[in-house]
């Protein structure tokens, strides 16, 4: 649908190299009404730190390379690299880094628009999973899936991500659940992170659900994965995090325990999907692990919020997912001023169908208690530290990854205003326009 509205630009193979002797460089964006760079410490930011969006106003950013090479006043930046290869305008437009989506379930086979029939009659999230529908339909299409199928689905989604404005994606697995349905899955996640210009993070998640071959033996499965399925996941692929789903019905705290330190054994870090549908103490769990993230965070209590922000576990927001599952936003206001690092993700899976960041970030202003600069620090800078990328990505600082967009609107509050996008009008991709909007 996104490319009936937007032009999509063929990729123009390789970015131009050429010393400044040969010719002009580069790319050059200039006079941007707000530029919005985030710059500042390299960590996660919290408190009143989430507003500092150090803007500057008729701004320039000139990147070569891929890399952003110098940011600051149109006339400066404008006098000295005015003869680069390409020049973007964005005179009354606002720039801002690529949106980072600190969380989706990208790689899975078959849809579940049937759900929400189901969901008008009034059934609840765990009540579709009881019918044999919600995770574990989609773990029997995507196990009979051939894997240069999940791969060529995923790769459109994430086509439609980037041209959302997304140029970073956490990716996990999650929907195989035995031990070569899980490497399938995340040899997919890996050759999508050779191929996609999108920059991919792919995280372990073979603690999604209990399979029905486990069922009433959740601890046997656990063994499983912690025998077989990990080590083979930290020394054949790109994994480096490993996801547990905490909840009543699906894995206790006890096994994200042991899932989680053997994890961090073989060197990847850890998230939990924690206290989506009851307070389990997720949260304060991925605190006491040193989780780099605890996910959902609908009914977390005050002491799992405290706990997180002593140990600075950042905090990935995902309304969207209320919005499918009929549940209640969570209360990111209140993990702002509890001193928690905030950030978001799509949540994208089969029961949350969105590839738009822009529209999470405006649900995050408009039902999280976000401000739109809390909301765009989130799906930025915090979802950049969120996914262990801090250095790279989320803020257009120099040395930095060029990833930027040119949103048609005169500042960065007309992001989060506005409900569900449209903002977007270019995205550039490691100094490469990949999407230009026509206006
Ligand atoms: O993050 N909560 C668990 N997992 C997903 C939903 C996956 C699905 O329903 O397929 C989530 O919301
Ligand atoms: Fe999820």
């Amino acid at each position: 649908m996104t490319r009936k509205h937007h032009k999509v630009l063929a990729p123009r193979g390789t970015v131009p190299r050429a010393a400044p002797e040969e010719g002009p460089a580069g790319l050059l964006v200039l006079h941007a009404q707000e530029l919005v760079t985030l710059a500042g410490m390299p960590r996660p930011r919290r408190g009143k730190e989430m507003r500092d969006l150090h803007a500057i106003p008729d701004g320039a950013l000139y990147a070569v390379d891929g890399m952003i090479r110098e940011v600051g006043e149109s006339r400066a930046l404008a006098a000295k690299y005015g003869d680069a290869a390409e020049v973007l305008d964005a005179t009354g437009k606002t720039v801002v880094p690529g949106f980072v989506d600190a969380h989706t379930h990208l790689a899975f086979a078959g849809s579940r628009e049937h759900e929400l029939e189901w969901k008008a009659e009034g059934m609840s999230y765990q009540e579709i999973a009881a019918r044999g529908g919600g995770i574990l339909h989609t773990v029997r299409e995507t196990r009979a899936a051939a894997e240069e199928a999940l791969y060529l689905s995923a790769h459109a989604r994430l086509d439609r991500m980037l041209a959302h404005g997304t140029t970073t994606v956490e990716a996990k697995t999650g929907y195989g659940l035995t031990a070569a349905d899980e490497m399938k899955l995340l040899r997919v996640l890996d050759r999508l992170q050779e191929s996609h210009p999108a920059t991919v993070v792919p995280t372990f998640l073979g603690a999604h659900a209990v399979p029905p071959e486990f069922e009433g033996r959740a601890d046997a499965y656990v063994d499983l994965l912690v025998r077989e399925v990990l080590p083979n996941a930290a020394a054949k692929t790109a994994a480096r995090f490993c996801d547990v789903f905490v909840e009543a019905g699906y894995f206790t705290g006890d096994q994200a325990r042991v899932l989680l330190s053997e994890a961090e054994r073989l060197g990847m870090s850890g998230k939990i999907h924690a206290d989506e549908f009851t307070d389990t103490e997720g949260a304060a769990l991925a605190a006491e692990v040193g989780a780099t993230s605890a996910d959902h965070l609908v009914h977390t209590s005050n002491e799992g919020i405290r706990k997180m922000a002593e140990r600075g576990t950042i905090a990935v927001f995902l309304p969207a997912s209320s919005l499918a599952s009929r549940i209640p936003f969570a209360k990111a206001r209140h993990f702002v001023e509890m001193g928690v690092p905030v950030a978001l993700g799509t949540d994208f899976n089969p029961n949350c169908w969105t590839e738009s960041m822009a529209l999470v970030v405006s649900l995050a202003a408009h039902q999280l208690g976000l401000t739109p600069a809390e909301a765009l620090t989130a799906a930025t800078v915090n979802a950049a530290h969120a996914v262990g990328l801090g250095r790279e990505v989320g803020t257009l600082e120099v040395g930095k990854r060029a990833d930027l967009l040119v949103l048609d609107v005169p500042d960065h509050r007309h992001l989060a205003y506005r409900i569900g996008g449209g903002a977007v009008e270019t995205v550039v991709k490691d100094g490469r326009v990949v999407l230009h909007r026509a206006p």
